[in-house]
């Protein structure tokens, strides 16, 4: 039987990711510089590792309730709670933070629904749009990445249903400025649109304090997660918290799809949450540093200030021609066209060793 007239056009109409692609030309690298990586490079924390252990153990193995174990969400409400004065503001457990996304996209976008967001742009927010029939707009954030209020509230129409945010940003590392957090808040607030606002990279803060579109709005869904911050992508650990009314629709599309985040990875999570990654952020911001000193005046690009990448112009053809060049001086990079409508960039992850931070720099010094 031929499966491909069975596939649905939901299907088809998404994307495979230009990071898989890259992947697969790294396996035919040998000792590739990889500057590909979406996560961190360092060891997961012992005190994290061992949580999740002892839930293996102590027969934590179960389902566990879909709104994901009363322990973490206790432990997560309360810092929460002490953050913003919401009364009406609860919590969900996710697989991933790409769960809670599914969900809420799931749980808001009709057909012919519009959803705004910047580009570039995460590269699954476009394919998550198009499954639930809705059209991702993008807003064209070039060369600065800085969040542009104004280009936002223009790009939002009688049909915008939600509105995202990342901050800081995949793939460019750039924050958004606390004036557009506030202007976007009230906006979205006044229009009956739902704010959403990624912070997976929340703890990669390196210029100043996290801030956060929800201090300035009630209604402001938040989505967070544990693989960036502890190096634990693999575990599939995220939450988001938000209006009751909304927490418990995206529970009833979780209970009716997924079920739950993995139950001993929660127990994992629950550690994690009294673990303290100021020095990882430390090492990251001195990366960032070396790479932004290297590169400066070589290529074109804005120092992004979080996150753990960097995007730059490729300096000569295109960002899909000028990665290719790359592998063949064993570098991997992701070219821009995988995030965006323009294929001009190219995005550098620092979440290495100084060893390969230093030899991916002088392959990009000498192609420059
Ligand atoms: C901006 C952003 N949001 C969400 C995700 C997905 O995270 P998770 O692995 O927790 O599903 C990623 C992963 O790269 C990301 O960069």
């Amino acid at each position: 039987m031929d499966i491909a007239p069975l596939l649905s056009k939901r299907s088809l109409a998404v994307e495979i990711s230009g990071i898989r692609r890259v992947f697969e030309l790294a396996r035919s690298v040998q000792d590739p510089i990889n500057l590909s990586i979406g996560q961190p490079h360092f060891d997961v924390p012992a005190p994290i590792r061992e949580a999740m252990k002892q839930a293996i153990d102590t027969h934590k193995n179960a389902y566990t309730v879909t709104q994901g174990i009363a322990e973490l969400r206790e432990r997560l409400m309360r810092d929460i709670r002490a953050k913003y004065d919401h009364p009406d503001r609860d919590i969900l457990v996710t697989s991933g933070t790409s769960g809670a996304l599914m969900l809420a996209i799931l749980a808001t976008v009709n057909p012919g629904d519009e959803v705004v967001g910047a580009d570039p742009y995460f590269v699954m927010y476009p394919n998550m749009v198009t499954l639930a029939g809705g059209t991702f707009v993008g807003v064209d954030t070039y060369p600065t990445f800085e969040i542009d209020a104004e280009k936002f509230i223009a790009a939002c129409t009688p049909r915008t249903k939600l509105l995202l945010l990342c901050s800081p940003a995949n793939p460019t590392g750039a924050v958004v400025s606390t004036e557009a957090m506030r202007t976007l808040a009230e906006f979205c607030a006044k229009r009956g649109i739902l704010l959403v606002s990624d912070e997976i990279y929340r703890a990669f803060h390196y210029d100043g304090p996290a801030r956060c579109p929800a201090e300035f709005d009630e209604h402001v869904l938040v989505i967070e997660g544990f693989g960036k911050t502890y190096g634990i992508t693999g575990w599939r650990m995220g939450y988001a918290h938000g209006p009751r009314r909304l927490i418990d629709e995206m529970m009833k599309l979780q209970q009716s799809t997924f079920i739950c985040a993995p139950s001993v990875a929660q127990w994992g999570a629950l550690a994690a949450c009294d673990f303290d990654v100021t020095g990882f952020v430390a090492d990251y911001r001195r990366k960032r540093n070396l790479l932004v000193e290297a590169l400066r005046g070589k290529y074109e690009f804005s120092t992004p200030g979080g996150a753990f990448y960097l995007f730059a112009q490729a300096p000569w053809g295109t960002a899909t021609e000028f990665v290719t060049q790359a592998v063949q001086h064993k570098l991997l990079m992701i070219p821009g066209g995988t995030f965006s409508t323009r294929d001009t960039h190219f995005r550098i992850s620092y979440a290495a060793a100084d060893e390969t931070l230093h030899r991916g720099i002088d392959v990009l010094l000498g192609m420059a």
